[in-house]
């Protein structure tokens, strides 16, 4: 058994998502918004990607600085860069990972865009920072990326801020796509053709040769494309979507159980009042340990763990004139942090393999 953090789908049930986007490309659209305004109650718009949904709506608010976490993917920095954003970075909560509310109140200000994070899938605190953001007159924008299914206070998130942005291929078996969210309507580039390199991605994210091809693949090259999805994406998304609820309640149940093989160890905890949509399980590796080995090690035990961010946002070289201050959590974390596959189909025996796995990595 090979345990991977990329979401999979058997070939044959992918197959027939072919085959509705190959009969009816034109509705698949449709039924992508019609299932996402049942979810989330909004309007939504497809892009292929969560940056690409972002930049849009950095770009229609025209706004000069985003407030945001420090701890954070690397690649958020090419939007910033390409539209001359500058960023405003606060530390993280040790144990959440999640953006802190007390650090955002001494940085934020009028006419900001705030872009509060859910780190792996754990809502932010959105009670406090839908109130900074509203207090200030700033523009509060859900980063979504790894939520799809999560809740807090039992509303999906995506749903406090003004804006919000998903990816789809980070918990469903989608080869790409992402899309934006706004509690008032907002306008949509013109849909256009779907990029070849994404459709390319199929065979990935099939569950019978993703273990083959994870086998052969090198990292991904830098840059995002900005176009709309394809309708093979939206056409799995609209045949697992609706499954989001059972599928988010199998990966916590998983992760949980993952989470307590592993209780000696430091792992992410979930805020209060939330519900996390588990995208992977963070643990932070002791403080002797070799991350990069310990990776290495779980690899060749079968298991694909990531040393997430561990190149934070605030290290990438176009943002460290932007990263004057301190932030002593942040570069603890991104130092120690493996993020560990979580999948709905996995079960409690593949929790204790992992935590079998990451034991004998650990004292290799
Ligand atoms: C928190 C977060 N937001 C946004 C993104 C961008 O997502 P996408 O790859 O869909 O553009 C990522 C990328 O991994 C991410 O980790």
């Amino acid at each position: 058994m090979l345990y991977s953090p990329v979401p999979t789908i058997p070939a044959a049930e992918l197959a027939g998502a072919l085959l509705a986007a190959l009969r009816a490309p034109g509705e698949q659209r449709t039924k992508f918004r019609e299932l996402v305004r049942a979810y989330l109650g909004r309007e939504a718009v497809d892009f292929c990607c969560a940056r690409a949904a972002l930049e849009h709506i950095l770009r229609r608010l025209e706004v000069r600085r985003v407030v945001m976490p420090a701890f954070l993917c690397p690649e958020l920095a090419e939007v910033l860069l390409k539209l001359g954003v500058r960023p405003v970075f606060v530390d993280v909560h040790r144990g959440t990972l999640n953006i802190s509310p007390e650090g955002v109140q001494e940085v934020i200000s009028r006419g900001d865009a705030l872009l509060a994070v859910h780190t792996f899938g754990n809502p932010c605190q959105l009670t406090a920072l839908t109130e900074l953001a509203s207090d200030a007159e700033a523009h509060l924008i859900e980063d979504c990326a790894h939520a799809l299914g999560a809740r807090y206070r039992g509303m999906p998130v995506g749903t406090f801020g003004r804006y919000s942005v998903f990816s789809m291929y980070k918990l469903l078996p989608t080869p790409s796509g992402g899309f934006l969210c706004a509690s008032e309507g907002v306008d949509e580039p013109p849909a256009g053709a779907p990029a070849l390199g994404h459709l390319l991605r199929l065979p990935y994210v099939t569950r019978e040769v993703h273990p083959l091809l994870l086998r052969l693949r090198r990292g991904g090259g830098g840059g995002y494309a900005t176009g709309r999805c394809s309708p093979i994406d939206l056409s799995i998304f609209n045949r697992l979507f609706p499954r989001i609820e059972e599928l988010t309640l199998r990966r916590r149940r998983f992760a949980e159980a993952l989470a307590s093989e592993l209780s000696g160890y430091e792992v992410q905890r979930v805020e209060r009042d939330a519900r996390s949509s588990w995208q992977s399980l963070a643990v932070l590796l002791p403080e002797e340990s070799s991350p990069p080995q310990v990776a290495a090690h779980l690899r060749r035990r079968g298991v694909v763990a990531h040393r997430t961010w561990h190149d934070t946002i605030i290290l990438h070289p176009g943002m460290r004139r932007y990263a004057p201050g301190e932030y002593p959590v942040t570069l603890e974390v991104s130092r120690r942090i493996l993020t560990l596959p979580v999948q709905p189909h996995y079960t409690h025996r593949d929790a204790r393999a992992i935590a079998e796995a990451f034991e004998a990595s650990l004292s290799a």
